[in-house]
């Protein structure tokens, strides 16, 4: 799929923008703090409905200003399609909370976030991913929860309602000391964690499984054969085909121990996945180097298995990225972009773009200029 018009409005430091990327390689070329994350990032709020950098949306909204629209015209093998965003300031949007985002598909309002979920698929690339391996487990987490919700947009609504039934329980838990909590509504919590738990412990299995086989091979080719990569869904509860009483046991068996940290210390909300190179966790014992070329490896499979289950390719974003990886792997992270539309930002365009022809567009005082 490409996108073929990006028109920002009021977003973060733009005024008015008009972008039309070509179906290739584009280059968005300019200095530090000219716009261009900006200009990725309005594109992977249309595909995920959140900013990549951010859980609060009125950061998005141009200082000052009341509201910011984003929309995006789409060529996908099922036809034109648009997304539109607006989002407007608290004080605008105060009287009632829906209003302060809303979504438009192919013009027409959509009632829930979920909805946008796989209407276009993007794989995003910024130096931050490049710390997937040796971030926090949340980072990993994240991962996961991004592919799924373009893989099976189902999943974003199954993930939403663990969340959901988690902050229930946990408030629960918080006022234990004040109140004795209540045994059959703890359980009652307990039987809905384990539910909506399950569902996602299922999907994240399946996809780790999915994209454990392509991360080795892609691996293997970003290290000319020489390690071995090995994936693979680490859950915060053990499970084999039943995963809901698996989590409900866990639950059940905690009880004491959440009611004392205060939280729910058990379920999917503290999962993870191992990373391996042979035998070794290359999250505790892997160079740096190591570390990046394993989390490059995660990311290229990512685009790999959107591609195949969708049928289609996703946008590339890269942000900033080929100037933090040598040359071999800049090499290969083109490759893998050959047949998708490619936004690439960089602050010159010399070597950036090494011997492919791109369209270039310079970023500088507000404005998004084709060259
Ligand atoms: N809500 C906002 N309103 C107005 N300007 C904003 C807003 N949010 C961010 N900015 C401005 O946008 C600029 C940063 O843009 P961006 O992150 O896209 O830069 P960049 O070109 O990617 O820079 P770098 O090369 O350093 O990554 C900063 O000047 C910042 O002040
Ligand atoms: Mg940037």
């Amino acid at each position: 799929m490409r996108i073929k018009k990006l028109v920002l409005n009021g977003f973060r430091s733009y005024g008015h923008v008009e972008i039309t990327p070509s179906a290739g390689l584009n280059l968005l070329y300019g200095a530090n703090a000219a716009g261009k994350t900006n200009v990725l990032e309005a594109v992977f709020l249309c595909a995920l409905g959140r900013s990549h950098r951010t859980v609060r949306d009125q950061e998005m909204i141009g200082h000052g200003l009341s509201g910011a629209y984003v929309g995006l015209e789409l060529e996908t093998l099922n036809g034109s399609r648009t997304i539109e965003i607006k989002l407007r300031s608290g004080d605008d949007a105060s009287r009632n909370p829906r209003d302060k985002k809303q979504i438009f598909i192919d013009r027409q309002r959509a009632e829930k976030a979920g909805e946008l979920m796989g209407v276009m698929n993007v794989v995003m690339f910024s130096p931050e991913d490049l710390a997937l391996v040796k971030a926090s487990p949340d980072v990993r987490r994240r991962f996961m929860d991004m592919e799924l919700c373009q893989l099976r947009p189902a999943y974003y609504k199954k993930a939403a309602m663990y969340n959901a039934a988690l902050r229930q329980r946990n408030a629960l838990i918080k006022e234990a000391f004040l109140d004795p909590i209540d045994p059959e509504v703890l359980d009652m919590w307990n039987q809905q964690l384990a539910r909506t738990g399950a569902a996602v412990m299922r999907d994240r299995r399946q996809f780790m499984d999915d994209i454990s086989t392509i991360a080795s091979d892609m691996h293997m080719k970003l290290t000319g054969g020489r390690e071995r990569l090995f994936a693979y869904y680490e859950p915060n509860v053990d499970f084999d085909d039943d995963a809901e009483y698996a989590i409900y046991d866990a639950l059940a068996a905690s009880r004491e121990e959440d009611i004392r940290r205060g939280f729910t210390t058990r379920g999917p909300h503290r999962d993870d996945i191992g990373i391996k190179l042979g035998d070794t966790d290359v999250k505790v014992y892997g160079s740096q180097g190591q570390q990046r070329t394993a989390a490059l490896s995660l990311k290229l499979s990512e685009l790999a298995l959107i591609r195949e289950v969708v049928g289609e390719s996703p946008v590339l974003l890269l942000d900033d990225v080929l100037s933090e990886l040598d040359d071999s792997r800049q090499r290969a992270l083109m490759e893998s972009a050959v047949d998708c539309q490619c936004l690439l930002t960089a602050t010159g365009v010399e070597s950036a773009v090494t011997g492919r022809s791109a369209s270039l567009f310079e970023v500088a005082g507000g404005e998004v200029r084709p060259v």
